[in-house]
């Protein structure tokens, strides 16, 4: 039987290759394209190990529609998934044009060329970002965007924005909410790969642990919340990427030729900075050296997923705990030092 084709773009990123893993073991054929702008190719090389051949891989970027119409010219693709974007909250506030003109430009060009090869099917890459300070926690769906945080942030609101405008010009369309993905492939092969210091928790706890970084600061712990610290909604990042198949089956199976809807992507259970602390301890048997310090600016106390729509709709849940996500990701700290 011939595999389906998926493009999987950004796929030499940290969510793109576990999904370039996932799609591969369920029988699918994905085609990596990349600029390496914000990676190099060690995804890649783990994405071979664990599957035993080398991915099909394009290197350029999606702004490039010379580029982009090269790889549909000798592709047929029957679903397109698009996870290359920046996504620094910090930098993008330095160089907000930079992150304007590629995180659209390359969602603009990329349905521009799928029109042009007819082809539909796109699973978008959204953030809990685009929801800024929730008013009710969960947050489900139906909450209102309100003024993002940063032009990262706000890329991600203007990209779900074109995707409702010109959806019903003829695609069919699934954002994914992402809340906060954590860990790394049980094989130790895959992982983050943070370019310089790590803005985000977890890298920053376990280049903690093994030595790389002298101390965590936990950034506030006067939120209104039980311990104080800031509470977030974790997920296991092969979790969000087999939720990557139940939405393209779920649009693989839609009538019509125009569709749109959006889930989020979360477990549903809150867990402080200070608490995802006290489990990395007790799951990889490290102490961490950690100080509290001020807040950060933009963060939000408090948010966490209701996943009610994609448990429901796309029969997706979240199976792996997030000391397991922990483990998973020290172990891949782990390997990176050898
Ligand atoms: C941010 C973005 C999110 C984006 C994600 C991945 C916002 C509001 N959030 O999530 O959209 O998808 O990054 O890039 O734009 N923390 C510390 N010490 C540290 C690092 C983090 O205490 O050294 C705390 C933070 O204050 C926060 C929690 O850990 O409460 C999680 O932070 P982080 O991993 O950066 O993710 P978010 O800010 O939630």
């Amino acid at each position: 039987m011939v595999k389906k084709k998926i493009l999987v773009t950004g796929g030499a990123g940290y969510i793109g290759a576990h999904t370039v893993v996932e799609l591969s073991q369920a029988g699918f054929e994905p085609v990596i394209v990349d600029n390496f702008s914000k990676s190099d190719d060690t995804l890649l090389k783990g994405i071979e190990k664990i599957l035993g051949s080398k991915p099909v891989f394009m290197e350029g970027n999606c702004t490039d529609r010379t580029f982009l119409r090269s790889v549909f010219e000798k592709h047929q693709f029957a679903c397109v998934m698009h996870f290359a974007a920046f996504k620094s909250v910090g930098e993008s506030v330095q160089r907000p044009l930079y992150y304007y003109h590629n995180n659209i430009e390359s969602l603009v060009t990329l349905l521009e060329v799928m029109k042009e090869f007819n082809v539909n099917d796109l699973i978008f890459s959204s953030s809990c970002t685009v929801y800024g300070e929730p008013d009710q926690i969960p947050v489900d769906e139906s909450a209102p965007f309100k003024r993002a945080e940063s032009p990262y942030g706000a890329t991600k609101q203007m990209c779900e924005r074109i995707l409702e405008d010109a959806y019903s010009s003829g695609f069919r369309v699934i954002s994914l909410r992402y809340f906060n993905p954590i860990g790394a492939h049980p094989s130790a092969l895959l992982g983050e790969l943070p370019i310089g210091t790590p803005n985000n928790l977890v890298p920053y706890v376990t280049q903690t642990a093994i030595g790389k970084r002298e101390q965590l600061t936990v950034f506030g712990n006067d939120y209104t919340t039980p311990d104080g610290s800031c509470i977030r909604d974790f997920i296991h990042v092969v979790d969000l990427a087999t939720a990557h198949m139940n939405a393209m089956q779920y649009l693989d199976k839609q009538k019509g030729d125009t569709f749109y809807n959006v889930f989020n992507l979360g477990t549903g259970v809150g867990v402080s900075v200070l608490e995802l602390i006290t489990k990395f301890e007790k799951a990889t048997g490290v102490k961490l050296n950690y100080v509290i310090g001020p807040r950060r600016s933009g963060d939000v106390g408090k948010t966490y997923a209701d996943p009610t729509k994609v448990n429901k709709e796309l029969g997706w849940n979240a199976k792996y705990s997030v000391e397991e996500a922990l483990l998973h990701a020290w172990q891949w700290e782990q390997k990176l030092a050898q």
